[in-house]
């Protein structure tokens, strides 16, 4: 028996619904914070995304020649897509741009649970706005959008800059790796590291500054920052807006191309790939031939939201079976036109079987059945059962189309 791929999974049309369901409280919080969709291709030019990472990300990526000998990439990620975008298509429109995507994403990664190698993300992207407001309402948005799934979750902001300060006398491969020890929490790397160039104090300082939730505190130890006033004025912003969250000057973030604000969300209920969202501050589109837009966004792991969840999502939709004789199936189609019409599911039974085995089929599957046989067809009835109660009566289509919508909305 054939299976899918490694990493992949199937969606069976509960779990569709659940995720449709989850999917669309986020597109509507992004319509009210004023965010529209836009929709990049799912292969790129592989050198949009090793011009900032180098080529070392190719490893973790779905690379091909396709038949013209073009290197392509499935995109790992949709931030980098939609800033060549920008700078293909909307250089020169009012800014900010407001920007949102849901789309899946491929990572050549070992899978796992909450670690796929084809994954959805729920994202936005603000463009062209280089202030402590930006920032402020980047996380501001990813608290609203979170809260309105219903996962249960911490978010972590931080700011690349106190990092980026204590390290700027190191060479920049050596910083990129310093970074990574600490995106990873790996200490014991990091103290290998700085070991090795005779810089042990400069570990002390940046284990103290991981540690460090205050936000005073981390600017005594990593010194003067330019950033110092910006900074202020979004934790400033955060407290007023009521957001929940937590300073972390530790995250490091795995992309390269974050500038200043980080902030990453955690789901309380998950193991070991618990982080749900992920964000920043950046510049990119200089890379791609732009102007050097300032921008800041996020992604919500979709995926990791679902699982976080837990049981599905689902509205109850009452479901109308249609069980008839052949005779009665020409009237039966019109009842069921009446019920469609007016927003109901109706599913037709299509076999040719007798009417008291698609009932029994109908109580498996269905909220009511509507039983047309010879009696019903000569006059304009229908006999309305309700599978749950077993109650039943036979009442003209309009009558009996009022009887199932009011137990909807009782349900
Ligand atoms: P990221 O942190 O690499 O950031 O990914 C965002 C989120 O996608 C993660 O927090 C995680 O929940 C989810 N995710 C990542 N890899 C996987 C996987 N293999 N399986 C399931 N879920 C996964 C970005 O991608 C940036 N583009 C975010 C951003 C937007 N920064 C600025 N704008």
């Amino acid at each position: 028996m054939l299976q899918k791929p490694r990493g992949t999974r199937d969606f069976l049309p509960d779990e569709m619904e659940s995720r449709r369901i989850i999917e669309w409280r986020m597109r509507e919080i992004a319509r009210r914070w004023g965010y529209r969709e836009v929709c990049t291709p799912e292969f790129e030019d592989l050198e949009l995304f090793t011009m900032r990472s180098g080529e070392g990300i190719i490893e973790e990526m779905y690379v091909f020649l396709d038949k013209g000998g073009r290197k392509l990439a499935l995109r790992p990620e949709i931030t980098a897509a939609v800033i060549r975008m920008y700078v293909n298509e909307a250089k020169v429109a009012p800014k900010p741009l407001r920007w949102c995507y849901f789309a899946d994403c491929f990572r050549y990664e070992r899978p796992q649970k909450g670690r796929y190698r084809q994954f959805w993300q729920f994202g936005v992207e603000l463009i062209g706005s280089d202030t402590a407001h930006a920032d402020a309402e980047i996380i501001m948005l990813a608290a609203d959008m979170l809260n309105a799934t219903g996962v249960v979750y911490d978010l972590k902001v931080g700011h690349l800059s106190f990092m980026k300060n204590l390290i700027k006398d190191l060479e920049l491969p050596l910083q990129r790796r310093v970074m990574a020890h600490l995106d990873k929490k790996d200490f014991e790397g990091l103290k290998n590291t700085l070991e090795s160039i005779n810089m042990m104090d400069l570990g002390n300082s940046l284990i103290s500054l991981v540690e460090c939730r205050d936000l005073g505190e981390a600017f005594e130890i990593a010194g003067a920052i330019p950033e110092k006033e910006r900074i202020h004025q979004t934790i400033t912003a955060l407290d007023s807006a009521g957001v929940s969250y937590s300073l972390n000057f530790g995250i490091a973030r795995g992309l390269d191309y974050y500038t200043g604000m980080v902030f990453e969300g955690f789901a309380q209920n998950l193991g070991a790939e618990n982080q749900i969202l992920g964000g920043g501050a950046y510049r990119l589109a200089h890379l791609f031939g732009g102007d050097d837009a300032a921008s800041c966004g996020f992604a919500i792991g979709f995926d990791r939201v679902m699982v976080s969840l837990g049981e599905l999502q689902n509205k109850k939709d009452t479901i109308v079976a249609i069980v008839c004789t052949n005779e009665g199936r020409l009237h039966a189609l019109n009842v069921a036109k009446i019920f469609r019409k007016a927003g109901l599911r109706v599913e037709m039974d299509l076999t040719d079987r007798g009417l008291g085995a698609q009932l029994s089929h109908a109580s498996k599957t269905a909220d009511f059945a509507l039983v047309i046989g010879q009696r019903e067809t000569e006059s304009g009835n229908v006999t309305l059962k309700n599978l749950n109660s077993g109650e039943q009566g036979t009442l003209d289509p309009h009558s009996a189309l009022r009887e199932v919508a009011s137990y909807g909305a009782r349900g």
